[in-house]
């Protein structure tokens, strides 16, 4: 038996999206999915959908938020649209585009005065919908008669169709309607995808015994291509799913012919074909008189039945079924399996599932097959696999051209090179011996073609990972994260496929230059937010802690008037900066160095010298340490040193002084001599003093120069 399959078969576009989106959004764990009527003329994909609790509602009033409402292909009137954003309620506008463009063409002629004839069926939810674009004014016709009852004939008229009706009745109406009316525009929008479905029914129809038309039995276009079929053949049925095969007499019938409507998924035609194919497997190998004698046994060729494995060898496996011959697979009808070891793998004892051959091998024996079990249940889960986007784990077999091979219970599985994983892969072969969990992207059981995809799992896998990322950030969490990049400016943290970044001032609580003075890449490090912005991405991270902070708990460190040691790390006018530690620098004011006048820390101290201090205020929030070094070690400059600078200052200051004395004896000559005596007097005075202070270890007070000296 032949059998003819219409490559138009199944689902138009605009249905095909309708579906999938629909089964989508199930599968993205979509609630409250609704669908406003049923989302096409298929029982099976309604029943389906509401097995996975989409609901179908008939009005918008059934509805309440939250809710999200489907708008199947067939699309809806204006005021329903109105109805569901009064509602609040989401939408998904799943409407054919085609639909929509009919929609825009009838508004535009009604608006511009045109009256509307739609050609269809008045009671489709298409023609109630295009109607509603034309306030619901447009006169619905399907026949003659109704073109007749059309008051105005003399009215600007403008004429569209139904995307499903056949091409004979929009030819014959609009013909008419040519005839009768005075003033005529039509548009045939008849949709292509049904003219050529129809077209190609008509056919194959005509060249075959049997035609089987598969689709809703309240399908329009479904009925429409029954029609058509029926025209050129006979023996034309219309059946819903593969359960509703007719009787086929294979010796009468020798060519069948299958085309389904448009609301018919892929699946439901398969397994129509596997039916009839299976058909004519039984038939090419048992002949019905041997079928019926079979009947008579308990056993049936091209049936299931369960046995118990009895026995083994290289070539055979034997089943005891219960009947009086026991069964026989051949090794290669057991499994397809490439790493299949019958010695380690089968136990006598073991149940398992036959399909039965031939009840009698014409050895006496009834021929069994295990592979066509598995093979079918494994076809099967895999196309629920297919159709459900759940994953699969397959072993990968070999590298092959393009990608690899991998094995499901003996079925092939190709993964392209491109789908294996989301980064490139140099070598494939690391992956040859491993399970991979995979999902199945392209499926077809006829052609045995099977491609999978990992990388979509893994993709899916991490928005899933960003989206909890993001749905859980606060600012002050803590993450362990994987150094990425270093820059100038910081360092860049994977936190599990979101980037963040740590400035170079929060990297490290001392002056960095560069982020690598901390880390390095490939470091794992625990960092906290700091701030964040979704919208843009972007992260800012701190990774210095406050209990690294060298100021923390600072007062509790250096108590006041505790003594502590440091090295002088700076010298300025005012005094020296004394670092007590790595980020901790004391200020030792001028007046706190030495026990005597010093113009300048420097004339006392120099960078690096190690000193001893008094801590003589701790300011814990600004960061500030008061230090004398003069209350546990005064430094005072050197005594000679200070003898020679006072003597020096003295000379200069009478130097000076004696320019005016000068002036006064030319000009009173009886006073000069007492003022050279009161001069000299202080200068041997003050020579006197300082030699004694040098002496008593007092440097560094200039009485000429003091404010004491000159009042
Ligand atoms: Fe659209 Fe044509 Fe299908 S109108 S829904 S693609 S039959």
């Amino acid at each position: 038996m032949e059998i003819i399959v219409a490559k138009t078969a199944g689902f138009c576009f605009g249905v095909e999206k309708a579906v999938k989106t629909a089964f989508d959004l199930v599968a993205g764990g979509e609630k409250n999915l609704y669908t406003f009527g049923h989302i096409i003329h298929n029982p099976q994909i309604v029943s389906e959908l509401e097995s996975r609790g989409v609901k179908v509602i008939e009005k918008i009033n059934d509805l309440e938020s939250p809710a999200k409402l489907i708008i199947r292909a067939h699309g809806v009137a204006p005021e329903v649209y109105e109805e569901i954003e009064n509602k609040g309620i989401e939408m998904v506008d799943l409407t054919c585009p085609y639909v929509k463009k009919i929609h825009k063409l009838v508004k535009k002629k009604f608006e511009e005065g045109f009256q509307i004839i739609i050609i269809g069926d008045r009671n489709h939810p298409e023609v109630i919908g295009t109607n509603g674009w034309c306030n619901n004014k447009a006169y619905i016709v399907n026949d003659i008669e109704d073109v007749d009852r059309i008051p105005d004939k003399s009215a600007q008229t403008f004429v569209v169709a139904q995307t499903t009706i056949m091409y004979e009745k929009w030819k014959s109406i609009t013909e008419h309607i040519e005839k009768t009316f005075k003033n005529v525009i039509k548009s045939d929008t008849i949709c292509n995808a049904t003219s050529k479905r129809q077209n190609e029914s008509a056919e194959i129809a005509s060249k075959v015994d049997m035609m089987i038309v598969i689709g809703g039995k309240n399908s329009s276009n479904t009925q429409k291509l029954y029609e058509i079929s029926k025209k050129y053949c006979d023996e034309t049925y219309i059946i819903e799913s593969a359960g509703d095969l007719p009787l086929i007499d294979t010796n009468k019938v020798k060519t069948v012919g299958i085309t389904a409507g448009a609301s018919t998924p892929d699946w439901i035609i398969k397994e129509v074909i596997d039916r009839m194919e299976e058909l004519n497997r039984q038939d090419s190998e048992v002949s019905f008189k041997e079928a019926f004698e079979d009947s008579l046994v308990t056993l049936e060729s091209g049936k299931i039945t369960k046995g118990r494995i009895i026995g083994f060898n290289d070539k055979e496996v034997y089943v005891d079924l219960g009947y009086k011959s026991d069964g026989v697979i051949p090794m290669e009808e057991y499994t397809d399996r490439r790493d299949f070891d019958p010695k380690k793998e089968l136990r006598i004892g073991d149940e398992i599932e036959v399909y039965i051959v031939r009840v009698d091998d014409r050895e006496g024996n009834v021929l069994l097959s295990k592979k066509y079990v598995d093979t079918r249940r494994n076809w099967n889960f895999l196309r629920k696999a297919f159709r459900n986007k759940t994953a699969v784990d397959v072993k990968v077999v070999e590298v092959i051209k393009g990608g690899l091979l991998a094995d499901y219970e003996g079925i092939n599985i190709f993964l392209p090179a491109s789908q294996v994983s989301d980064k490139f892969v140099k070598d494939l072969s690391e992956y040859v011996g491993t399970t991979l969990t995979v999902r199945l992207i392209e499926f077809d059981a006829r052609r045995k073609k099977v491609v999978a995809s990992r990388k979509v799992l893994i993709e899916e896998e991490n928005e899933r990972k960003i989206k909890e990322f993001w749905d859980n950030i606060e600012v002050g969490k803590e993450y362990e994260g994987t150094v990425t990049s270093l820059t100038n400016f910081g360092a860049f943290v994977d936190l599990g496929g979101v980037e963040g970044l740590v400035h170079l001032t929060e990297l490290s609580w001392s002056k960095i230059k560069h982020p690598s003075e901390v880390l390095k890449k490939g470091d794992i490090v625990t960092v906290r937010v700091l701030e964040f912005d979704r919208e843009s991405g972007r992260i800012s991270l701190g990774y210095k802690k406050a209990e690294d902070n060298p100021w923390y708990n600072i007062a509790e460190k250096y108590p006041k008037d505790s003594i502590v040691k440091g090295k002088v790390v700076r010298l300025v006018p005012f005094g020296a900066f004394v670092e007590l530690e790595t980020g901790v620098d004391g200020l030792v004011h001028i007046s706190q160095i030495s026990d005597r006048h010093i113009p300048k820390p420097d004339d006392v101290l120099s960078i690096g010298q190690e000193v001893e201090a008094k801590v003589l205020e701790v300011d814990a929030e600004n960061n500030k340490i008061a230090l004398s070094i003069k209350d546990v070690n005064p430094i005072n400059p050197e005594p000679a040193e200070d003898v020679k600078k006072e003597k020096t200052a003295r000379k200069e200051k009478s130097e000076k002084a004696k320019e005016p004395k000068e002036r006064k004896k030319k000009s009173a000559p009886e006073n000069e001599e007492a003022e050279e005596t009161s001069n000299s007097h202080v200068e041997k005075m003050n020579v006197t003093l300082g030699d004694v202070f040098a002496g008593l270890g007092l440097n560094g007070i200039n009485l000429a120069d003091s404010e004491d000296g000159e009042n």
